[in-house]
């Protein structure tokens, strides 16, 4: 089957140009000027692109679908979450895989394959979330790396569930270094912020806004520059996750000017949104609870020094921590204290459309918007070039981009499984109005119109940067 996307102007990482992109089966087979069509020969279904972008289909490098967490589990599964992202334009997850304490990185990783097995509608990735590093599970970081699971995730949060202790943060470090492994990392420093929480509590501060205000920036800053020194003294890179806040953004920038291969992504509702939303509404202080995430929501003079990072390439990657929980039986676990509220927020599907509001009020290139949704994570996670650009030979996951389509992004005109929505109020213009992945269509004028459960498992390479 060839498909011929014809007039529309090709937006990659580095390029702007009018292009025809051709699609034989699953793959491009060339991107080339309107002037050449006749000599490229035919063609089965033409896409009529004239006035529109075409884009690489997202990749969002951070989501957790049918993640069991705070005593639930996340709303989205492999099969709602993928479809929710087709319809955002972004065609690649990459969720993470969790080892139980006591369990093997083995076992996480077979669970997690189950999960995603025969649901996931795009193609995805997994990276490994290690609790607990014996002797014996450090070896299994090989196994792992072997199954195409080439990244990491240690916290230095969440006691006595997630959190590493810097030792067996250290040992995977230099162990994933042997592997070419990527070590990313959840770098709030956690057993302090557990006693501010218990004080806040035992003072009777239980609404969802002391949520925020017991993890404090200094957290965020100081578990960031740990991360770097021990990536440094292990002589490793490091990708800290859904940084949220100025301090922390400036020991990323530090590390990277003395040259150090530190990165860094953040996360559209550090971009969009502030620590009020966790106030709630007037009356109803417990609507907060739909905005607990963690990091928290910052105070909102954040949001230039994270644009800043993006465009000034301190910061390399937007992704959404996808971790969704309905009010309604999830997060009113927390009704009685804020601690209980499972932590996350829907965003798979709003990414591109939040960004592209950065491209309008021209915080961002559309070269940079492609960058950091879709090149960068290729690169950075070993995707690239098979995903994350517009080339010969890539995979034709592609996206038809409509700069004057608006939508309201409230709960009834998006696909997450979750009945609230983040940005209610908020109307974008900018808008898929075809998603393709691996050349087929998965999403056409807001419509579902593409086979379901067709996602690939990614096998991913080694860090390469
Ligand atoms: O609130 C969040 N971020 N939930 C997901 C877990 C994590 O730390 O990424
Ligand atoms: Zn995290
Ligand atoms: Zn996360």
């Amino acid at each position: 089957m060839r498909t011929l996307i014809q007039n529309g102007t090709v937006v990659t990482a580095s390029d702007t140009q009018v292009a025809d992109v051709w699609i034989e089966g699953e793959t491009i087979c060339a991107v080339a000027s309107p002037a050449l069509r006749a000599q490229l020969g035919q063609t089965d279904r033409v896409i009529e692109a004239r006035g529109k972008y075409v884009i690489p289909g997202g990749i969002d490098a951070h989501t957790h679908l049918d993640m069991p967490f705070g005593g639930t589990v996340s709303a989205d599964d492999f099969d709602t979450g993928t479809v929710a992202a087709a319809h955002g334009g972004t065609t690649t997850v990459i969720d993470f895989a969790i080892q139980q304490k006591g369990g093997s990185l083995k076992q996480a990783l077979d669970a997690w394959h189950q999960r995603a097995e025969g649901k996931a509608s795009t193609d995805y990735a997994f990276h490994m979330i290690a609790t607990d590093l014996p002797p014996g599970q450090l070896s299994q970081m090989a196994d792992i790396v072997a199954e195409g699971v080439t990244s990491f995730k240690l916290f230095m949060a969440y006691p006595g569930v997630l959190l590493l202790d810097d030792q067996s943060i250290f040992r995977a470090m230099l162990r994933a270094g042997e592997l070419g492994a990527l070590i990313t990392m959840h770098a709030e420093t956690g057993l302090p912020i557990d006693v501010i929480v218990e004080r806040a509590l035992a003072e009777g501060k239980t609404a969802p806004i002391y949520h925020a205000l017991t993890r404090p920036e200094a957290a965020e800053a100081t578990g960031t520059e740990r991360a770097i020194a021990l990536a440094e003294m292990a002589q490793v890179p490091v990708y800290i996750v859904h940084l949220s806040a100025r301090r922390a953004l400036e020991r990323v920038m530090e590390a990277r000017d003395r040259g150090l291969p530190a990165y860094a992504e953040t996360c559209p509702q550090y971009l969009f949104l502030d620590e009020d939303a966790l106030r709630g509404k007037p009356g109803d202080e417990f609507d907060g609870a739909k905005y607990v995430c963690t990091p928290p929501l910052r105070p909102k003079h954040h949001h230039e020094h994270l644009w800043r990072g993006l465009r000034n390439h301190d910061l390399q990657v937007v992704a959404t921590d996808h971790c969704p929980f309905c009010m309604k039986g999830q997060k009113d676990l927390g009704r009685e204290s804020f601690a209980k509220v499972p932590n996350g927020m829907p965003g798979v599907e709003t990414r591109l459309h939040l960004l592209w509001e950065g491209v309008r009020e021209k915080r961002i290139s559309m070269n940079r918007f492609v960058e950091i949704t879709a090149t960068a994570p290729a690169k950075i996670f070993s995707l690239y070039p098979k995903k994350g650009t517009i080339a010969v030979g890539s995979d034709a996951d592609v996206v038809v981009w409509d700069p004057h389509r608006s939508l309201r992004l409230s709960a009834e005109n998006l696909h997450m499984r979750v009945d609230y929505a983040a940005y209610p109020d908020r109307t974008v213009v900018g808008a898929p109005e075809l998603v393709l992945s691996r050349g087929q269509v998965l999403v056409e004028d807001g419509k579902w119109v593409g086979k379901k459960a067709g996602g690939r498992f990614l096998r991913r390479g080694t860090f390469a940067l």
